[in-house]
């Protein structure tokens, strides 16, 4: 038997993590792209407000760096924010794409990236595979410890009034990725919690994922896991506290790593519709279901999810599904500590939405087939009731 079957992994290249980097942003891109003359720096309305975005933009002046401001993402973007970007982009001839924000910014730098230097519609590049060409230079700079889209190879665009559709392609891998806690220090408790689940969902699920489950991947989503759990409570109690806000973006950053080549599976199959069509945060929808979908998949899959529970509950023993259900219980005590939402109801689903949930969810047939065990539209069904 072959123990280590074929895979590939990718990442990007060159990766930046240090306290205070942001404010340093033009020195390592005038070292990394030394003919750069014109940054577009892509965020969104509420972190502007921070006030954050005044030290990196005054770096890359200093460094002779012309810059222009693009804030109006907004979460779960529309393709029409995307348009809108691209062509900020073309007015200012921005010649590097620097995302400074959330998955959000960072997944509209992406396409900013793609479409701004190229001839491809939006329309042509939705999909895998389907970007063609080369993109404009691109930096991505995480300010919520979550998604790791600073490392992944996908851009999420929403496409209708419920329906999100993903880019993904080989360029969405950014050049540089600079992680740096400073930036994290006001994010909201309650962000701080569903973003940070997110990330344990993306290391749990690449841990398990059925089809590109691979060596590299499984290192990486062991420590990812490993600091994400011993520094979530940490982070949302002080959320000044440096070390655990530098741990959680690092933490985030490997899980991308993984699930970005050990792709996720029916948590995020079944967040989606939740998201899509109650405007859920992307890390509470996750939560909202998580700990109902490892319940699920336990009699499939729980070795791995014991071998997880050494991480993230140390003392765990007994037999495999004990320690497998440990793990289970583990998440749920986490979600509890932080005071976010845990049911369906508290975040205004009614019981009548359920049959509709779990027919989009069962549209995810990319993402379902990733899954440790097989899901059917009654399982769907039952785990959303499970949830309510
Ligand atoms: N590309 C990928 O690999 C990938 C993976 C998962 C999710 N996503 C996408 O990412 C998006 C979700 O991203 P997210 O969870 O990071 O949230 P987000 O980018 O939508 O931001 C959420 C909120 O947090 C605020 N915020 C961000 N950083 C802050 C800070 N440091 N201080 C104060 N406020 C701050 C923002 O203003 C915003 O209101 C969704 O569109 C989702 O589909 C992408
Ligand atoms: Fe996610």
């Amino acid at each position: 038997m072959n123990d280590f079957p074929a895979f590939t992994f990718s990442t990007v290249a060159h990766i930046v993590s240090e306290l205070g980097a942001a404010n340093k942003l033009g020195a390592h891109i005038a070292q990394r792209f030394p003919t750069v003359k014109r940054a577009l720096l892509v965020t969104d309305p509420g972190f502007l407000k921070t006030g954050l975005v005044d030290g990196p933009a005054a770096s890359l002046r200093t460094a002779g760096i012309d810059v222009s401001v693009y804030s109006n993402v907004v979460a779960d973007p529309p393709e029409q924010i995307v348009l809108e970007a691209v062509d900020a982009a073309r007015r200012h001839r921005s010649d590097i794409v620097i995302g400074l924000g959330g998955g959000s910014s960072m997944d509209v730098a992406k396409l900013i990236a793609v479409l701004a230097g190229g001839e491809q519609h939006i329309g042509a590049i939705y999909g895998i595979g389907n970007v063609k060409g080369v993109r404009l230079p691109l930096v991505q700079i995480p300010t919520t410890a979550g998604t790791g889209s600073e490392v992944t190879n996908i851009a999420i665009v929403t496409t209708g009034a419920t329906t999100k559709t993903g880019v993904v392609a080989p360029q969405l891998y950014a050049d540089m990725a600079l992680l740096d806690a400073e930036l994290t220090l006001g994010l909201p408790p309650l962000v701080t919690a569903a973003t940070g689940i997110d990330a344990m969902v993306h290391a749990i699920e690449a841990y398990t994922s059925r089809h590109k489950k691979n060596p590299l991947s499984d290192v990486l989503a062991r420590k990812a896991l490993a600091l994400l759990s011993a520094n979530l409570i940490p982070a949302c109690e002080n959320g000044r506290d440096l070390a655990a806000r530098q741990a959680m973006l690092l933490g985030a950053m490997l899980a991308g790593q993984a699930f970005s080549n050990a792709p996720v599976a029916a948590v995020h199959a079944l967040a989606y519709p939740i998201g899509g069509t109650f405007h859920v945060p992307h890390g509470l929808s996750n939560s909202l279901v998580l700990p109902h979908v490892l319940r699920f998949n336990l009699q499939a899959a729980a070795d791995l999810y014991a071998e997880l529970a050494e991480i993230v509950v140390p003392g765990a023993g007994g037999s495999v599904e004990a320690r497998g259900e440990a793990l289970v219980g583990a998440m749920q005590q986490i979600a509890a500590a932080t005071g976010i939402e845990r049911t369906l109801q508290q975040v205004g689903i009614k019981e009548t939405d359920l049959d509709q949930l779990a027919d989009d969810a069962m549209l995810q047939t990319r993402l379902l087939g990733n899954n440790p065990r097989t899901v059917t539209r009654d399982d769907a069904r039952a785990i959303y009731a499970a949830a309510f």
